[in-house]
């Protein structure tokens, strides 16, 4: 069973399903460290980023393993490369491609089959799991975000600023798995809400729902 939370990049959704999930005794799947293993493999071996025909096979024979925290591809821990600003601009162009999203919807559907799910991505509530018993989509400024995302990696505003558009406009323009809020999620604006009052909400909606 899985909890799904979506919504743009910087929006708390990495903070709000880990905290969620450590409440409710879930485990929490990041789907973007898989896109982001994806390209960091795709970089490394020197394949052309708008090539899906080849990104697809690469991404689908690739050995990626998750435990909250780490990130293993191929067994090499590559938590901080994938956090890199280069793996996300990659991660970004990767993920459009639907050889590559099949691949990692497939791989994402056989762990959220296995066992108490709270997973964060773009499309967890509308192509990974339509069936999920509670969809929260996370939304918050562009500004708010931005900052956000400035004070965790120390670069400047505006630059952050205009990344993350470019991002979001190719996740939203997408034909596949398009950023969007399924027609059952409930969307929660984060920009003036704290982290515990995100998590509690969500916390409140899976008990009332009888998910835990
Ligand atoms: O959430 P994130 O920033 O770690 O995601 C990295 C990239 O992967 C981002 O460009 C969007 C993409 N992504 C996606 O297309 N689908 C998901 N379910 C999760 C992430």
């Amino acid at each position: 069973m899985v909890i799904a939370i979506d919504g743009p990049a910087g929006a708390g959704k990495s903070s709000v399903a880990r905290a969620v999930a450590a409440e409710l005794g879930f485990t929490y799947l990041d789907s973007g460290a898989m896109y982001r293993c994806v390209a960091l493999a795709a970089v490394e071996a020197g394949v052309d980023l708008d090539d899906g025909a080849t990104l697809g096979p690469l991404a689908g024979g690739l050995e990626i393993e998750l435990d909250g925290r780490r990130a293993l591809l191929g067994g090499r821990d590559v938590t901080p490369q994938i956090r890199g600003r280069d793996v996300t601009a990659a991660a970004s162009r990767v993920s459009v491609h639907p050889e590559v999203r099949e691949a990692m919807v497939a791989r994402q559907r056989q762990l959220v089959a296995a066992g108490n799910y709270v997973a964060e991505g773009r499309d967890i509530g509308t192509v990974v799991s339509p069936e999920a018993p509670l969809k929260v989509f996370l939304t918050a400024s562009d500004e708010e975000r931005a900052h956000r995302r400035a004070a965790e990696t120390g670069d400047d505003f505006e630059s952050v600023l205009d990344a993350q558009r470019r991002r979001d406009a190719r996740d939203t323009a997408r034909e596949h798995g398009a950023l969007r809020a399924a027609e059952d999620a409930v969307e929660l604006d984060t920009s003036s809400m704290s982290l515990e009052e995100v998590t509690g909400r969500v916390v409140a909606m899976a008990r009332q729902r009888g998910l835990t």
